[in-house]
């Protein structure tokens, strides 16, 4: 990674991306004409763009934008889909978070980025779109009591947000994707670009094991299960996120005010509604001069901050649990315990395997000069590996019915179409990925493990009152003994999976590193202990519960308990964490959201 980075910098010295230029944005509060907008929504990010495109479609509504980052324009690595690893961590798009020491790896802390950036984590992410299943959606449902958050109820939405484009290379890609599932939005979503012999062999081996490794020909009909072409939001070769699919696109709407460089600061209560407080004022300082500026929400102020950043605030202007902020000094306004509480993520880990195939992307991170032709290539013909995104082929799969896990825990899984594990196959071995060795020469695939029904669960808190503070993140990682078992059971699988005899004659050894003499289960978990890490999913931190319900921070229409005119709309509202890369669920409840405020506000 870091590698690819210093060769990113080093051709970013003779190459300028040419940027279409956008509509206004303001920089600083002190450019704004007015400082009441009917709606002030917090985060410009995956879900906080998609809220500021659709309500701005009614003129009637005003809306203000306050983003704590910078433009996504210009930025490079943002655009090229096979550079999403070079944005994160520790960046200028990032919030530099880290965890707190984890028992479960080792006590370990390990790097926690946000995006910090129009689009947010969507315009850093590793750009895999996978919308969860139908059992993760229907599973909302029972738990909050509103069939509105159902899988069969959230397909219109699900259909408006994005649509099927064709790949870079423009292959004709019948049987790697079932177009029926797919629907008109504006955001892109497609195939890799670039595909190698390695992916073949990973579809072929479905027809060799399929009993344990079925093929899926769309890991986004609802049905997860299986190996599937991986589908991502990439589109005509480039990153498509919030920003580009739903900001840019109504960037010129006079009823919409975007504000970078911005950081939300507190909500301030304005008074009482129903006997409910309502925090309507938005205290803002800009993040270079620092000038703090108040703004204020006729309707409603919508927290997008994502699941670190909207918890933050909530606790901040004194929403959250008495006692753990008056820990911290700040004055608890509204009690609410579970703000901050039900952390969940998905651990990862990624081992590599030589092979003796030439057709991998390897050279990229070994050779300055092909890395300098392949983004050259992408530049002129959109082609290439720099079109391509890290991973190929995916596979979502489950522990067996009668594994004897279940007799000491209950399933964490949402259903049968769920998994518990996955799979990410890769044609390479990237440099600094954790669990792989740095390796500078020969070729490799790469396969992911991702813990993706986890029963671990942690917790984040302010660590102080002052708002410029990281929070203190616990994901309580491999907490649970059941998600050591299924990361446990992911690695057997896989040796199992390249046991095929497509793979025999070119695997020559492996993985590399100290896990090739790990042979009994202890040495497997202690290898996974000592090295996973974040893929980078926080959920859960204001989830959604019933509306009587105690604990929860949200009601279903995504309200904030116990307060008026105040919803959450971003990832911290799963009740639990879909199986699933959360950007895809994030854009589907966005959708719905928007709904929900338009007819909440449209009498
Ligand atoms: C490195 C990385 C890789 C990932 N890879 C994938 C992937 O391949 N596929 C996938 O599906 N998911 C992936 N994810 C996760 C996915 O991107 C997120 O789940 C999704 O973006 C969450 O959307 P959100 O709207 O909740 O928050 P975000 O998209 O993170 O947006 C929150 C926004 O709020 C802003 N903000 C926060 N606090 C404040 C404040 N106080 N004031 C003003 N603004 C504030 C932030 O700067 C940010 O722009 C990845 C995430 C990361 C970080
Ligand atoms: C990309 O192509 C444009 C012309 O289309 C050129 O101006 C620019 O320098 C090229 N950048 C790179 C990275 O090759
Ligand atoms: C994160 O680190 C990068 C690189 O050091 C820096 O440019 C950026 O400002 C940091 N972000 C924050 C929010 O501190
Ligand atoms: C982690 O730290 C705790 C508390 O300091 C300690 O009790 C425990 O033994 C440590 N675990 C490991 C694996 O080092
Ligand atoms: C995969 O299977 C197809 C159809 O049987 C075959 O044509 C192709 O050569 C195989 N590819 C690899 C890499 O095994
Ligand atoms: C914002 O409003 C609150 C509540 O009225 C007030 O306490 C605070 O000082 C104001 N901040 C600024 C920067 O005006
Ligand atoms: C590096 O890549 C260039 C361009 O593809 C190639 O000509 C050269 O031989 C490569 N160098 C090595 C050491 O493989
Ligand atoms: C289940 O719990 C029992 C008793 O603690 C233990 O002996 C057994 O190993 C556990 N099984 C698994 C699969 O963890
Ligand atoms: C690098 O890869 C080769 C195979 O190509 C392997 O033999 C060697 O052990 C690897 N080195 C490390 C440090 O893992
Ligand atoms: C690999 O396949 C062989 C048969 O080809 C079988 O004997 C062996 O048990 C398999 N190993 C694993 C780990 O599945
Ligand atoms: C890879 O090595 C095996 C023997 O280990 C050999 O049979 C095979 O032909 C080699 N494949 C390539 C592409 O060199
Ligand atoms: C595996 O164990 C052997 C024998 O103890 C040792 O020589 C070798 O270095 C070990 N390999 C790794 C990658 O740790």
């Amino acid at each position: 990674m870091t590698s690819l980075r210093a060769i990113v910098h080093f051709l970013l010295q003779f190459f300028v991306y040419f940027l279409k230029v956008q509509g206004t944005l303001f920089t600083a509060p002190n450019q704004l004409t007015k400082t009441e907008y009917d709606f002030v929504i917090v985060g410009a990010g995956a879900a906080g763009n998609v809220l500021a495109s659709r309500l701005t479609e009614n003129p009637k509504f005003s809306v203000l934008v306050v983003e704590a980052g910078i433009t996504n324009e210009g930025i490079l690595a943002s655009v090229v889909p096979f550079l999403a690893p070079t944005l994160s961590p520790n960046t200028p798009v990032c919030w530099n978070y880290t965890t707190t020491l984890q028992p479960g790896l080792g006590n370990r802390s390990v790097p926690y980025p946000r995006g910090r950036v129009l689009g947010g984590s969507s315009s850093i992410n590793y750009q895999l779109y996978t919308r969860g299943s139908s059992d993760d959606f229907d599973r909302f449902a029972k738990v909050t009591g509103d069939k509105g958050w159902s899988w069969n109820s959230l397909i219109p939405y699900i259909k408006k947000g994005e649509r099927l484009v064709p790949p870079a290379d423009h292959r004709d890609t019948t049987g790697q994707v079932d177009p029926a599932v797919h629907g008109n939005g504006p955001l892109e979503v497609s195939l890799s670009g670039l595909l190698t012999g390695i992916d073949f062999r990973v579809i072929n081996t479905t027809k060799e094991l399929g009993h344990e490794f079925p093929f899926n020909l769309d890991h986004n009909s609802g049905n997860t299960i299986g190996i599937s072409w991986m589908q991502s939001t990439v589109g005509e070769s480039k990153r498509s996120s919030s920003a580009t699919a739903y900001l840019d696109p109504a960037l010129g709407r006079p009823n919409l005010d975007v504000l970078i460089h911005t950081q939300v600061i507190k909500l301030h209560s304005t008074g009482k509604v129903k006997n409910l407080p309502t925090f309507k004022t938005v205290e803002i300082a800009q993040t270079v001069d620092g000038v703090r500026t108040n703004v204020t929400a006729k309707n409603e102020v919508i927290l997008s901050a994502g699941a670190v950043g909207t918890p933050q605030i909530l606790m901040l202007s004194g929403i959250g649990d008495p006692a753990s902020l008056k820990s911290v000094g700040v004055q608890a306004l509204v009690n609410l315990p579970d703000v901050g509480q039900h952390l969940q993520d998905h651990p990862v880990l990624a081992i590599a395997f030589p092979v003796n195939f030439t057709g991998t992307f390897d050279e990229v991170f070994q050779n300055t000069t092909f890395a300098a032709q392949a983004l050259q290539q992408w530049n002129s013909t959109g082609q290439g590996i720099f079109s391509d995104t890290p991973d190929n082929t995916i596979a979502f799969l489950r522990l067996p019915n009668n594994s004897p896990i279940f007799k000491n825990f209950s399933d964490p899984s949402a259903g049968p179409k769920s998994g518990h594990y996955e799979l990410l196959f890769a044609s390479y071995a990237r440099p600094g990925t954790s669990g792989v060795p740095v390796n500078t020469t020969g070729h490799f695939i790469t396969v992911g493990l991702v813990v993706v029904s986890p029963a671990s669960v942690g917790s984040m808190a302010l660590a102080s009152s002052d708002p410029f503070a990281f929070p203190t993140i616990d994901p309580g990682f491999l907490t649970s003994k059941f998600d050591v078992f299924t990361f446990v059971e992911a690695y057997k699988s896989t040796r199992r999976f390249l046991n095929a005899s497509v793979w025999k004659d070119i695997i020559i050894g492996g993985p590399l590193g100290p896990l090739a003499n790990a042979t009994t289960d202890d040495e497997i978990a202690a290898f996974i202990r000592s090295q996973a890490m974040s893929i980078k999913h926080p959920v859960g931190t204001a989830r959604m519960s019933p509306a009587h319900a105690k604990w929860g921070v949200v009601d279903p229409s995504l309200l904030v308990k116990g307060v008026s005119g105040l919803r959450v709309v971003d990832a911290s509202i799963f009740p639990e964490i879909p199986a699933a890369h959360t950007v895809g669920p994030t854009y589907i409840i966005a959708e719905r959201a928007a709904d929900l405020v338009k007819a909440a506000w449209s009498k």
